[in-house]
């Protein structure tokens, strides 16, 4: 067997422009041979297919399709095959040939799909769910039932019905109506089991997992135990790699950006310091995005650990140069440099995450005992995860809500949707939580050249 690493514009084009509805048939079932081959602790129906797999196709004078058909030349045989990337191939034939699998298999039917949101809320969670029951049940008959609370409505049984009719009217509004937690279910005794035991109870076919590293990491590691889940990343940090951004992220930015708006000309009026803290954990994003678009005179991020006589000496400067005011960005996660002040230690969370919080009430007295100037601090919190979405977020939420039930429906599972540029692809749900995406220092050397 050959195995095909690059696109093989042989195959890609014959697949592409034959479309034959029983050659892709035909593929389907050596895929669906292959996969539980390779899968072999899991029953043929369980073993996953998506678009990351190689599949086995037919080979060479077999490729023929409709034409092949109509001159007569035999239907493929499963010996001569080769190996083929789904990547490797267009979107459609691709799709076409997971679905195969899937009838193949008895799946391609109206499936009932789970779906949850997890870890901190953010806008745009509704207008995901929105968009999923829309076309999930509007174009493919599909039925739904949301898990309250993230992982623990899996653990507890606690569901809501979602139909397009109690999903009517929710892109405009904040939070999530199916209510999110940061419950770990690898955190609780049989816990995986349990959540096995709930979708096979509640006859689940698929769950979408709406979340960030924490949620989307549960899925993954359901996912490597054989349960068929899709991921959608969300989270107003904007710290999850594999996809240039998240949903929520644009509109903590701009209420970040709307309140320093205002404080500066309260900071004006008093000639004050004004330190305002953003969320972020540990990366600077918010912070950078928010303190770029405001104009602040100082920006602090997580990813460079900042030293308090530089602060003060810059801003002694600023207003010794005639500014009467300054404006200092903190994100939650900032840190002095080693030796030259003390944090105090945080909680920390199911997923061991320190409770971050309150930097800014640490360094304001700091740069008003050190500069003399009048220090105030405004700590934004949870007010940038509230409210109406943006309308790009709005439209990243409704993208990525298509794309994941058109994953589920194409059962790519294993895969989370991603923003690329301005497509929205599939990716691995391993490749969206194996590292942190910290701020980009490029960006943060565009928001220093306005440093006081
Ligand atoms: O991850 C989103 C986020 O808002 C972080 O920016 C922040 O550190 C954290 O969640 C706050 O979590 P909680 O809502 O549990 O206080």
């Amino acid at each position: 067997m050959a195995r095909l690493r690059e696109p093989d514009p042989r195959t890609a084009v014959v697949a592409a422009q034959v479309f034959d509805r029983e050659l892709i048939e035909a593929i389907g079932q050596h895929a669906t041979a292959r996969r539980a081959r390779q899968h072999s602790d899991l029953p043929q129906h369980e073993a996953p297919i998506g678009e990351h797999d190689d599949v086995a196709i037919p080979r060479g004078e077999h490729l023929q399709g409709g034409g092949a058909r109509r001159s007569g030349v035999p239907r493929p045989r499963p010996a001569d095959d080769d190996l083929v990337s789904l990547e490797a191939l267009p979107r459609e034939p691709a799709d076409a040939i997971v679905r195969a699998t899937l009838r193949h298999r008895g799946q391609d039917r109206q499936m009932r799909i789970g779906m949850l949101t997890g870890g901190g809320d953010c806008p745009g969670l509704n207008a995901v769910i929105r968009a999923v029951v829309r076309r999930g049940e509007g174009e493919h008959g599909h039925t739904f039932v949301g898990y309250r609370h993230g992982w623990r409505g899996l653990l507890d049984g606690e569901t809501m019905p979602l139909s397009i009719e109690t999903t009517r009217g929710l892109l405009p509004r904040g939070g999530t109506i199916l209510g999110t937690s940061r419950t770990n279910p690898y955190k609780v005794d049989g816990g995986s089991e349990a959540v096995r035991a709930t979708l096979a109870a509640d006859r689940v076919d698929a769950l979408i997992a709406i979340g960030g590293e924490d949620t989307l990491g549960v899925a993954q590691r359901l996912s490597t135990e054989g349960v068929s889940v899709v991921g959608v990343p969300k989270t107003i940090d904007n710290d999850l790699s594999a996809t240039d951004f998240t949903f929520g992220f644009h509109t903590a930015v701009q209420i970040a950006t709307d309140a320093i708006d205002r404080l500066h000309t309260t900071a004006e009026s008093h000639d004050r310091v004004m330190v305002v803290e953003v969320m972020g954990r540990h990366a600077g994003w918010i912070a950078a995005y928010a303190g770029l678009a405001s104009g602040a005179d100082m920006v602090l991020v997580p990813e460079e650990a900042f030293d308090i006589d530089e602060v003060c000496e810059r801003i002694t400067h600023r207003h010794r140069r005639g500014a009467g005011f300054s404006i200092i960005v903190v994100a939650e996660g900032a840190v002095p440099r080693a030796g030259t002040m003390v944090l105090a230690d945080g909680d920390v969370d199911a997923f061991g995450h320190v409770r971050l919080g309150g930097i800014g009430n640490t360094i304001a007295p700091e740069i008003e005992r050190r500069t003399g100037f009048e220090t105030r601090v405004t700590i934004l919190g949870h007010v940038l995860r509230g409210g109406t979405p943006t309308a790009y977020d709005r439209v990243i939420a409704t993208r990525f809500g298509l794309a994941a039930i058109d994953a589920v429906h194409d059962g790519a599972f294993g895969t989370m949707v991603a923003l690329r540029g301005t497509d929205v692809v599939r990716v691995p749900i391993a490749d969206g939580v194996a590292e942190l995406k910290t701020l980009d220092d490029r960006f943060y050397a565009d928001a220093r050249a306005f440093f006081a």
